[in-house]
């Protein structure tokens, strides 16, 4: 094997597995050799908005030819296509970093719930929020990247909650860009229905709560929107702290907790903006609290593309193979 690490990308018509060969086209230490798509003929495709940037062809799903030709997939399809291709890959010895909920609850009542195409594995999937999983990348065979939602509230609460700086109820409200939602329009999601509105969406029923549950160990209430932009996260997350605690607890906590985390960053009381995130992959978090009320508001936001999707699979294959985890990021 070359030291280049030979890539698939499957689901690469998509808005994630777009993003991914163009990250992965000027990342130094990988070359895509195989993209495909949903086909079943084999009728060729190009993706026009990547020309010059990756002139490769897409050509129709195989399992065989992503285990002939490649190290590493990343699998950006839907749920129930990911859990069939995913379990195929890793028995024929390539690694997988799946971008699809499909692997990532470890509980089965809740896999079955939220995600029933999934089979039961031997050994489960690797929770592929890096800056919490570091250590188990590069053993793992199966990564199952987070959900976007989840890579934003996860990273602003685990640090708090892990020190046992937080009571109560923990409540996030997020709002999403669209194309959180893929590029297939629904009634929800075209142009004439979202744009100059604000929607909620998904009340007790999205199962991103799910995946933020079991990170957190807690139950939250989380209700999702979407807001009329392309791309972005950001979300207003509610807690309290105990009577102990000290903003300064707060902030020595986040810092201790990302010191070595080259893609978060932490702005204090400066707010973060989607518009500072987007095309990066970085994960701002801001925060403000009350002391005599104890109320602790905080503000995480990122790219639903890049941090929530591509930037993040990229950021774990490259602690997944021994590469700094910058490359082809920064
Ligand atoms: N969008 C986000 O912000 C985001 C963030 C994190 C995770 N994710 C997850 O990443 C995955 C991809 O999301 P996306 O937004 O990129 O979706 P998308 O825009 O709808 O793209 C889906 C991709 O999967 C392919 N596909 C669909 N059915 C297939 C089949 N039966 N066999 C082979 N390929 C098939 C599509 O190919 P065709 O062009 O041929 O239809 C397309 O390339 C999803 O599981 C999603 O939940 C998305």
């Amino acid at each position: 094997m070359s030291d280049v690490i030979r890539l698939g990308v499957a689901g690469a018509t998509g808005y994630a597995g777009q993003e991914l060969i163009r990250l992965a086209a000027r990342h130094s230490g990988v070359t895509v050799t195989t993209a495909m798509a949903s086909g079943t003929t084999d009728v060729v495709r190009t993706l026009p908005s990547l020309v010059r940037v990756w002139d490769g062809e897409i050509t129709a799903l195989s399992v065989d030819r992503l285990a002939a030709e490649t190290d590493a997939v990343f699998m950006t399809l839907p749920d129930r296509v990911a859990a069939e291709v995913g379990p195929a890959l890793v028995a024929r010895g390539v690694r997988v970093f799946d971008l699809s909920g499909a692997f990532r609850l470890r509980d089965r009542a809740q896999r079955r719930r939220w995600y029933p195409a999934t089979p039961d594995l031997d050994a489960p999937a690797v929770y592929g929020l890096t800056e919490h999983y570091r250590a188990a990348l590069p053993e793992a065979r199966l990564v199952a990247c987070p959900g976007c939602y989840p890579t934003a509230a996860v990273l602003a609460l685990r640090p708090l909650v892990d020190a046992g700086l937080l009571e109560g109820d923990i409540v996030i409200d997020a709002k999403s860009g669209i194309s959180g939602a893929g590029k297939t329009p629904s009634e929800r999601t075209h142009f004439s229905e979202c744009h100059g509105s604000v929607a909620a969406y998904s009340i007790f029923e999205h199962r991103h709560a799910a995946e933020i549950e079991q990170e957190l160990e807690r139950a939250v209430t989380f209700t999702p929107h979407l807001v009329p932009l392309d791309r972005g996260i950001l979300e207003t997350i509610y807690v309290r702290v105990r009577s102990t605690v000290s903003e300064t607890m707060v902030a020595t906590t986040l810092e201790q907790a990302y010191a070595d985390a080259p893609f978060v960053r932490l702005t204090g009381d400066a707010l973060p903006e989607i518009k500072h995130v987007t095309h990066t992959n970085f994960c701002d978090i801001g925060w403000r609290m009350d002391t005599p009320s104890r109320r602790l508001i905080l503000i995480t936001c990122l790219d639903n593309l890049v941090k929530g999707a591509a930037g993040q699979a990229l950021q774990n294959l490259n602690v997944a193979f021994g590469l700094d985890e910058t490359t082809g990021l920064s």
